[in-house]
């Protein structure tokens, strides 16, 4: 591992050297698997594959990318498609035929990037396939290159490659060992050498007029999508047994975080800690009726004694009942705030204390674009004026408690495609909501997941008191 003049990108080289090695078949299945594991590590979306032999590892590779990864593989000549020609992978695959040289310098010319490319150093311009990448920023930030069959030497191995494709790829190695741009690591396997690119550590005299500045280096060191990580930070979720709740559970676990899913009814609140272990979410089930103090209390006291802190609380459960004004009794108003809002109070309160002597948190609230508009034609005052209060709750909070280190701000949701929305009654009623939203399609709960990734992460830390609409523009008809 080399930490010279840290630059641009970091690379790996894996060294595969099948072509030098008595037991190939061993050894391909290894360089295979090691492929397989970047692939799962680095998850790369766009990948540029460039050496000329095609081979069963780029299907294993086509099978590891996400549903919307591409793999630009440059062949001499089309007969080398057939592994994955009319195969399912096909439309993951996109094929440019001709001299590599040629390909590169046009995808270049296009302003292409990769997060992971694939050279054989046993081709015949390795240096210049690897020069054009780097030099052309072919590679993305933190992209890796998989340099494959370098010297056997670079894995230590005594044996000595005296011909002409052992020299060019001892030349290879020695290009990716000098170049300062790269972190480079040269895995057990015969002949393949990984490089991915180095962040800047610090300026030097090449970087002229470069701002050595957070906004240059990433605050604190961190990219921007690093800062939305939620590594070692605890949550809770209060009605995520569906929904979403259920959502923003797997949102803050897929983020990093450790979520405790809390609902009032235990399967639910089971059946998606369960979803979220199967992801290897650390997670828990609880059960609770937030309108409850002596439950809030429970929950609370119990993700503390149990993970010791609570760094997001997301303040989700809150019910709808339906009615006309002039019909609305005190009952359906009083059990509407005693979830919606003095629940939802008591949630931030206990979270909040929490926070506070922690001197960090997050608290995010589900409010309502019913805080902002009235929606129609349904009636439902005792709502409407429940959310507002979230919203007015969350200013309140989030001015009184930043100082402190405890953000609080609300997410609200416009009409959110739910089961409940798909039945008889209230199908006609979908036809008119329509009409009413710019963006022409109710809201899925994985529309509103992002929002309170960022509310809960540091990169958010200067918002607070802040209602987030999401809502595909209705409440600006
Ligand atoms: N669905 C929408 O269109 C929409 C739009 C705007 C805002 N919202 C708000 O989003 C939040 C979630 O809505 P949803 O559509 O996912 O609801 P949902 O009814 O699908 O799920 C709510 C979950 O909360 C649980 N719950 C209800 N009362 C509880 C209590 N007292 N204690 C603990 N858990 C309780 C329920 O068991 C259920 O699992 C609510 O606050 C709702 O007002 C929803």
């Amino acid at each position: 591992m080399k930490s010279t003049t840290p630059m641009y990108k970091l690379c790996v080289v894996l060294q595969s050297n099948l072509i030098y090695f008595r037991d190939a078949k061993l050894q391909y299945h290894r360089v295979n698997q090691a492929y397989k594991m970047l692939v799962q590590l680095t998850r790369p979306r766009k990948i540029l594959y460039l050496p000329h032999h095609f081979s069963e590892n780029l299907e294993d590779l086509l099978n590891h990318l996400p549903e919307d990864g591409q793999i630009v593989a440059c062949v001499s000549s089309l007969e080398q498609h057939h592994l994955w020609k009319e195969s399912s992978l096909e439309k993951k695959i996109h094929t440019k035929v001709g001299s590599i040289e040629d390909i590169l310098k046009k995808l270049a010319a296009s302003g292409e990037q990769y997060d992971m490319v694939f050279i054989d150093a046993t081709e015949e311009n390795p240096i210049n396939y690897y020069n054009l990448i780097m030099n052309s920023n072919m590679l993305k930030m933190d992209g890796v290159i998989c340099v494959q069959n370098v010297s056997a030497n670079e894995t230590g191995s005594q044996e000595h490659i005296n011909d002409e494709i052992g020299l060019r790829s001892e030349e290879m190695t020695d290009v990716i060992n000098v170049d300062t741009r790269v972190e480079q690591v040269a895995l057990p396997v015969k002949g393949v050498i990984v490089t991915k690119r180095l962040p800047v550590s610090h300026i030097n005299d090449t970087m002229k007029g470069v701002a050595d500045d957070d906004v240059f280096r990433g605050f604190k060191g961190r990219s921007i999508l690093d800062r939305l990580r939620l590594d070692g930070k605890v949550a809770y979720v209060t009605g995520g047994g569906q929904g979403i709740g259920r959502a923003f559970a797997h949102a803050l676990g897929e983020a990093g975080a450790k979520v405790a899913v809390i609902d009032m009814v235990l399967e639910k609140a089971e059946a998606v800690a369960n979803e979220l272990g199967l992801k290897g979410i650390h997670s828990v089930a609880m059960t609770a009726d937030i309108s409850k103090e002596e439950d809030v209390k429970r929950v609370v006291d119990t993700i503390v004694a149990n993970w010791k802190k609570i760094d997001i609380a997301c303040n989700n459960a809150g019910i709808n009942m339906n009615s006309a004004s002039e019909d609305t009794t005190l009952e359906e108003w009083d059990k509407t705030f005693s979830v919606n809002l003095r629940g939802l109070f008591m949630c931030c309160q206990a979270a909040g204390r929490i926070m506070l002597s922690q001197g960090y948190g997050k608290i995010i609230n589900t409010a309502s674009m019913a805080s902002l508009i009235v929606p129609h034609p349904q009636k439902q005052l005792a709502y409407n004026t429940s959310k507002a209060g979230v919203v007015k709750l969350t200013q309140t909070l989030g001015t009184e408690w930043i100082d402190r280190g405890v953000r609080v701000n609300c997410i609200s949701p416009g009409i959110v495609d739910t089961p409940l929305i798909h039945s008889e009654a209230l199908k006609p009623l979908v036809t008119r909501w329509l009409a009413d939203i710019p963006a022409g399609r109710l809201a899925q709960v994985t529309d509103l997941q992002a929002a309170v990734v960022y509310l809960a992460s540091e990169a958010s830390d200067y918002m607070t008191g802040h209602n987030l609409v999401i809502e595909g523009g209705q409440s600006l008809w």
